[in-house]
Order: C-alpha cells, then structure tokens, then sequence
C-alpha cells in the first residue's frame, strides 16, 4: 500500500462512547491525513491491519506506544481567565465581589502592559500543553491589544486558543482604572478583535478564535450586551460570560433585570450552539430547559465553585435533561490549571452534594438523590462534552475527528501508579489514571497531529 497516510499512530486509547461508557480501543492503528484529521481507525482484526502495519513500519509515520502508554484525547478547559494565572493559588477565602475589587480588578488591568502580559500568557499556555490541555476557552482582559497577543501565543505554542477580549462597560459598575472606555468602544474593539484572530485563524493549522465576552451582566450596560449578541450573529463567533454562578451574582441579575441570567442573556442574542455559559449553578427548570433548546453549553467549574460559588452545580440532573456540559478550571477562581484535578472535584462534589454535608440532619434530608457522577461523567466532560459544547470535531477519538491528544506514561519515572494486578480491567485501569496522574505522567501531547510537549 502506498504511504498515504501522514502519520500513523499505534497503542492502547480511551475515549467516551456517550456520557456513561467509555471505550478502550487496544491496539488499534489510528491513521491521520496533513490536517491532522483522523482518516481511519482500524482494529487488530481488520484485514488492512497487517498491509497498514507493513508500509508504515520502520518509517518516520509510524508513532507506536510503549508498554504503560495510553492515549487519551487531549483535555478541553471550557472556561480559563488567562490573566488571573498571576494570581493562581491566593485570595481563595473572600467572596466573589470582594475578590473582584480588590484582586482581580487590579491584577487584570496591568494587562495594558503588553511585556507584562507576555510573560504571563507565555508561562500560562506552556503549563497547560503540559498538564494535557489541547484546547482552551480563555477570557483575556478589557485590552484588545494583549488578547490578540493571547491569540497570538496559543498559535505559535500550538494549542487551539479560543480567545474573548472581556467587555466591561458599565461605570457604575467597574473601576475607573479598569473598563472599556465607553459602550461604543466596547463594541468596536470586539469587533476589530474578531477581525483580527479571524486573520491570524487562517495561518494557524490547529485553529484560532475569537469569542464574543461579555464579562457577566454586572459588568456591562443593556447596550453592550445586545450589541455583543449582534456582533456575534454577524461574524457567526463563540460566546461566553458567567452565569448564575452565585448567590449574589445571581440576585444583582433579578433585581437589575427582573428575570434570571438566563433569560436575560437569551433576550440580549447570547444563548446559542456556540454559546458556553460558565458555573450555571443556581440555574432554574425554566433556566435548564432554555440552556438544552439553544444547545447552551455550562462549563463546569468544580474547583472554583468550592470558593466563590455557593452552592454545587447538579451536573448529573442537567445532563439528564440533555445539556452541553464541559468542565473549566477558572483559573484563578480554581487554583489548579489541571482538568485532572477538575475531574477528581467534579465526582467529590457531586457525591457531597448527593450525600448532603451536614451531618445533624437525619441521612434521609441530607442530601440531593440521584446527584453523583461517575469517573467516566468527569472523564466525558473534559474531552467529549467540551467538544461537544464548541461544536468543534475534538475530543473523542473517531474517524473525522481532530487528533488531539496525551501520551499518558504510568510507570513515568518518580511518578508510577500503584498498579499490582496485571488483569486490571481497562476501566479500572483509566480510572487510576484519572485519579492519580499527575504532569510527570503525561509523556507527549499532540494538537491537531502536531506534537506540541514531549517530557523528556
Ligand atoms: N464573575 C465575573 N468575573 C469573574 C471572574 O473573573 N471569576 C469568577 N469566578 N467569576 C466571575
Ligand atoms: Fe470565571
């Protein structure tokens, strides 16, 4: 068979079948075009097995994984403040207001200052190739200029950027130091942003875009937000805010708007299949029926919510009813730039939130049944569904799909899995890997069929 085929990878993988059920596809043969595209997966059975193995064997093409290596679609962060990196791992006990004026209002604004942002971005989009992050959902900051600069590093590092220059408008609402500088400035800087990653997308092979941001409702005018609506229709672009993320948040919204986020949001043009909304917690019937009919997406935010959340987003009840759900790390609201460690909170806190927390209430009032989510949920969430919730070909590993992936080493040096049982079922076995792996174990990561982090 001629060499047809760009690249041809070989080894033991995992990826969701649906929410519940992942697959471990041994030793098949995943076979890519220049894209970067997955052309045809064979399994060991299939007769062009052999003859594929043949012509690729010993050649350049051919990426065959050791023994303890698994591929795993590369993780998708549906929600990152790109900016707050600087600030990762403080200021976790204050309320979310609180924490906006005197964090990270302050830190963000020192983002018109495009060596300071560089060094920043630069450390931020390498850490994340690193923990297994192939694709980001990134708020860069009110300043045009460094979130193209954002764009820009995610193009050259080879991770797919979806980048939002943050619109804040209202003057009532932000610091004079730190806002668009009015309505209209807003909207026109969105829109030559837009302009310009639309630009930078078609030289970049793994993809580039940009992302309409209203910060959330609290921050912007009526004005601004329809106008983003607008703008977003026109160029056909993703959209993000937050959402319904806490008590206070959410009652600004009924009180000022006299409806909740959601349909609030949804009058301004800004619930839609590209539309990710983020935390989503205190979303209502009505609210989670809006978000599943306009194919809203919620990014899930597990760690961050522990902190300026208050309450737990009942995930399990929201895929039930048929909605987009991807997990976040919210730097900084989330300490931690690893979807791992989102995985582990998002099945912690849904068993916390089924089991109830407080425990002088009898066991029969304690908890919220029918809430706890399974390793294979989390696992769906940070590939499938935030693909899924993108309505980008990413995060499973089918034919036509992007490969983006993590070669994941469990017998790494300084960081072996306690593995003792050679008949290890597979899912077991993806079950330790989710729980246990940490950096040292993710050996290689490849964004659209490129290698982008190799620890050596
Ligand atoms: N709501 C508005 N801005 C932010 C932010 O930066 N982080 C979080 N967690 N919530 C927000
Ligand atoms: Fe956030």
């Amino acid at each position: 068979m001629d060499r047809i085929y760009d690249k041809v990878f070989r080894g033991i993988a995992f990826t969701s079948k649906s929410p519940q059920e992942v697959s471990a596809l041994e030793d098949y043969l995943f076979c890519l075009d220049e894209e970067g595209v997955i052309r045809r997966i064979l399994k060991p059975q299939d007769p062009d097995y052999g003859t594929v193995m043949a012509a690729y064997s010993g050649t350049e093409k051919l990426h065959a994984l050791a023994e303890g290596q698994y591929f795993l679609p590369g993780f998708i962060d549906l929600h990152i403040h790109a900016p707050q990196w600087a600030q990762a791992g403080t200021a976790m006990d204050i309320p979310l207001h609180d924490w906006l004026d005197t964090y990270t209002f302050p830190l963000e604004s020192k983002f018109s200052d495009l060596d300071f942002a560089r060094k920043v971005y630069q450390d931020l989009v390498t850490t994340l190739l690193a923990n297994g992050t192939t694709t980001a959902l990134y708020f860069a900051t009110v300043h045009k200029e460094a979130s193209y600069l954002l764009a820009q590093i995610c193009a050259d590092k080879g991770q797919r950027g979806l980048v939002g220059k943050v619109v804040m408008d209202d003057k009532s609402e932000n610091p004079e130091y730190y806002r668009d500088e009015s309505t209209e400035a807003a909207l026109a800087d969105t829109e030559s942003f837009i302009h310009l990653v639309q630009e930078l997308n078609e030289t970049t092979k793994q993809g580039v875009y940009p992302v309409v941001t209203p910060r959330f409702i609290p921050s912007c005018t009526d004005e601004a937000l329809a106008g983003l609506g607008e703008l977003a229709k026109k160029y056909d672009t993703h959209i993000q805010s937050h959402c319904s993320e806490s008590d206070w948040e959410h009652n600004y919204v009924l009180d000022r708007m006299h409806k909740s986020d959601t349909f609030a949001l949804h009058e301004m043009g800004l619930l839609q299949d590209k539309a990710v909304m983020a935390h989503a917690v205190f979303l209502s019937d009505a609210d989670a029926d809006l978000f599943a009919e306009t194919g809203t997406a919620i990014a899930h935010c597990p760690v961050s919510n522990v902190c300026f959340s208050n309450g737990v987003l009942p995930a399990a009840r929201f895929t039930r009813k048929g909605i987009d759900i991807g997990l976040g790390t919210d730097i900084s609201g989330g300490f931690s730039p690893s979807l791992f460690d989102n995985i582990r909170q998002a099945v912690i806190s849904s068993r916390m939130l089924e089991e109830g927390v407080d425990p002088s209430l009898p066991s029969a009032e304690r908890g919220l049944p029918q809430s706890r989510i399974s390793a294979n949920e989390a696992f769906y969430y940070a590939t499938a569904g935030g693909g899924q919730s993108l309505s980008l070909p990413i995060g499973r590993l089918e034919e036509n799909y992007i490969w983006d992936v993590q070669v994941i080493d469990v017998s790494a040096p300084n960081a072996k899995l306690p593995l003792f049982d050679e008949n290890i079922s597979m899912e077991d076995l993806l079950h330790k890997i989710l729980f246990l792996s940490r950096p040292d174990n993710i050996r290689e990561v490849w964004v659209q069929g490129e290698c982008v982090h190799k620890r050596t």
